[in-house]
């Protein structure tokens, strides 16, 4: 069994990314610049943010932080959402979801300029991702390909079952998993409707489970062999942590990995791999590489 190691392949990229920028700002080009935008105080995505600042400063980028009380109404958003998409010197941003329930995420997402949608949520990136043309691809799923790419593991052919449909992870992941330029496999999308949802995930060469679920994923489940990816990151009290949780995967990690050629833990896995795959996004857009 081998250990897929998200946290080492991150850093990795990210000296990748530095690099390169460093060579473009040598050459007189542009550092990219990456904004964000944070609505509320969710405990989940001050973290998430504080993140992406870190690895912006990781990757050489510029980037700048707005910050906003809950109280902000929609049309103030779409506001600051409308500067971002006029300021010239911003490459790409993103809008911290979830938003207060006053707001419309879908309205917000659909106001961002799709050129700077470094988080591949626009309906015209979510479309062009759908059809294979170049665009933005949402990280989660695009760092679990690079994680897939980079341990050299086979999909083409493969059977590959994704636990969930989600906007952000399991629609996206099902997309790219049967295009041939990417996964190239053969793609069943179970959901909590599913029948035969066990007899499915036997079969798979491949489980990708995003489902939100800890510990949904069981050991006889899984075929002897197969490759298991967890994107599960769900917070449960742990009084042994200094911050009092901590975070739990969609798989039943002890009993599941002995039987798996390569798994992700959860952390470590794939979450540090998202955020790198943002940094590839905003180096791209800092690039003009899809879109003028
Ligand atoms: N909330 C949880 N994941 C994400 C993400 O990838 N992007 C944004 N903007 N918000 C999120």
């Amino acid at each position: 069994m081998t250990l897929i190691d998200g946290k080492a392949t991150a850093t990795q990229i990210k000296a990748e990314i530095a690099e390169e920028v460093k060579q473009i700002v040598e050459n007189g080009g542009k550092r990219p610049h990456l904004a964000a935008i944070l609505v509320g105080h969710d405990g989940g995505s001050e973290t998430y943010v504080r993140n992406k600042v870190l690895a912006c400063e990781a990757c050489g980028f510029k980037s700048t932080l707005l910050r906003f009380e809950d109280t902000i109404s929609e049309a103030e958003l779409l506001a600051e959402v409308d500067k971002l998409n006029r300021d010239e010197d911003v490459d790409g941003f993103i809008v911290q979801l979830p938003l207060p329930k006053h707001i419309s995420e879908q309205k917000v997402i659909e106001a961002i300029d799709y050129r700077k949608d470094v988080d591949g949520f626009h309906p015209i990136n979510v479309g062009r991702m759908a059809i294979g043309l170049p665009c933005y691809i949402s990280a989660t799923p695009k760092g679990i390909l690079e994680l897939l790419r980079r341990y050299h593991i086979e999909t083409s052919g493969r059977k590959c079952v994704i636990l969930g449909r989600s906007n952000i992870v399991g629609k996206p992941m099902a997309q790219l998993m049967m295009q041939k330029q990417y996964g190239d496999a053969t793609v069943t999308v179970c959901h909590s409707h599913s029948r035969d949802l066990k007899k499915e995930c036997q079969e798979a060469d491949i489980i990708i489970a995003a489902i939100g679920q800890p510990n949904f994923v069981t050991a006889d489940m899984v075929k002897e062999g197969a490759t298991v990816i967890d994107v599960g990151t769900t917070r449960v009290p742990d009084a042994t942590k200094k911050s009092g949780f901590r975070l739990n995967g969609d798989v039943k990690f002890d009993e599941v990995a002995p039987k798996c050629s390569y798994i992700t833990p959860v952390p470590g896995g794939v979450g540090p791999m998202t955020i790198c795959m943002l940094m590839k996004n905003t180096l791209s857009a800092g690039k003009k590489e899809f879109y003028q």
